[in-house]
């Protein structure tokens, strides 16, 4: 049976600052308070606490400095129209969180603990919950390796942690149709690594990629596979969906790329209103020939940061195509109208996809 954490709450002594929420970008402001609790091999997970927001204090020998063993997850609350606040698809978010640990060799928590433990935060800080529209408290559970120790196995000390970020748009163009890279060098991940685990690793290993396709013009990298560089993964940080005619292609989680929890609702939403999806493999020359005999019609991204984002173009070794018209797809359009309408509470949950956090 699960007990109910029994949460320590330190108020911090001075409070920072509010950003305006015109102008909040991604990830650039955090709140007064992070929730916290330990691991040891011997006593398990304790001490779970509210604290002042600050430096964890952590060993520079321990594995998550020299190992990378670190695992994240990335889940948003919003503040709906009727003042109400609401975290979307809690449950899946901290599964998602525990999965990923769990093929770090890492200790996972028990669900409903996790779950607790991101409520009893957003309580402390509700009056962080952005309201503007497009804003979003953006929840940041990580658990990283803390034993100061050098030998290469999984380390006997972790730490839990949630830290809280008020954001805007991901992008700085906000919905504008963003331009991809086509890598056909480097790889993000392969099958049977970390690519479907959310550890920091995998992103590390997408910097230069994106870094070399920025200095070419392009905004983010569209990966391919590892093995053939043929097949469509995944764009940037979200998941890849393409409309070809009247078909909506997402390729299959085959263990490389993250399990979106936006390409999910994204899947859920479509075969709701009874649109023709395949969750199929989708290789670059059946795109560029869709896109030559005219049936090329949109190209979004999708994650929670960014929701969906459209792709007005994508650039190859020989050319650029430009999607559709390069404009916001008709249904990038719906769905971000529709998963937005049930965060924010205007359309009914009808996926039971909200948390009230009151
Ligand atoms: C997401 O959109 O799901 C993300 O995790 C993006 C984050 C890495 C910035």
């Amino acid at each position: 049976m699960t007990t109910k954490l029994p949460i320590e709450v330190q108020r911090a002594e001075t409070l920072k600052p509010r950003p305006s929420e015109e102008n909040l970008g991604f990830g650039r402001y955090f709140s007064d308070h992070l929730f916290r609790m330990d691991y040891t091999a011997e006593r398990g997970w304790h001490s779970p606490r509210i604290v002042p927001y600050g430096p964890l204090g952590v060993d520079p020998a321990a594995a998550v400095f020299h190992y990378a063993q670190a695992v994240f997850d990335g889940a948003k609350a919003f503040r709906g129209q009727d003042g109400q606040v609401r975290v979307f698809r809690l449950t899946d978010h901290c599964r998602r969180l525990n999965a990923s640990a769990a093929r770090l060799c890492m200790p996972t928590l028990q669900q409903e603990h996790l779950e607790q433990s991101l409520v009893e935060l957003i309580r402390v800080e509700k009056s962080w919950v952005p309201s503007a529209p497009g804003t979003a408290l953006y929840l940041r559970p990580t658990i990283v390796a803390t034993e100061g120790f050098l030998g290469v196995r999984p380390a006997e000390r972790y730490t839990y942690f949630c830290i809280v970020s008020p954001v805007g748009s991901y992008f700085a163009g906000g919905q504008q149709p963003v331009s991809i890279w086509v890598e056909e060098q480097y790889t993000r991940a392969a099958p049977g690594g970390l690519g479907a685990a959310k550890a920091g690793a995998n992103y590390a290993a997408s910097l230069t990629a994106a870094v070399e396709a920025k200095k070419r013009g392009f905004a983010q990298v569209l990966w391919l596979d590892a093995l053939e560089h043929r097949y469509i993964e995944e764009v940037g940080t979200m998941n890849l969906f393409v409309r070809i005619g009247d078909e909506v292609i997402t390729p299959p989680l085959d263990g490389s790329f993250l399990p979106g929890i936006t390409r999910e609702s994204a899947l859920a939403l479509l075969r709701h209103w009874g649109v023709r999806v395949s969750e199929r493999k989708l290789s670059i020359d059946e795109l560029r020939e869709a896109h030559a005999r005219g049936e090329l019609k949109e190209v979004f991204g999708t994650g929670t940061a960014a929701v969906i984002s459209p792709v007005g173009s994508m650039g190859f070794k020989d050319g650029t195509l430009t999607i559709g018209d390069g404009k916001v797809g008709e249904v990038s359009q719906r769905l971000y109208g529709a998963i937005t309408g049930i965060q924010y509470g205007t359309a009914p949950d009808t996926f039971g996809w909200m948390t009230r956090v009151d």
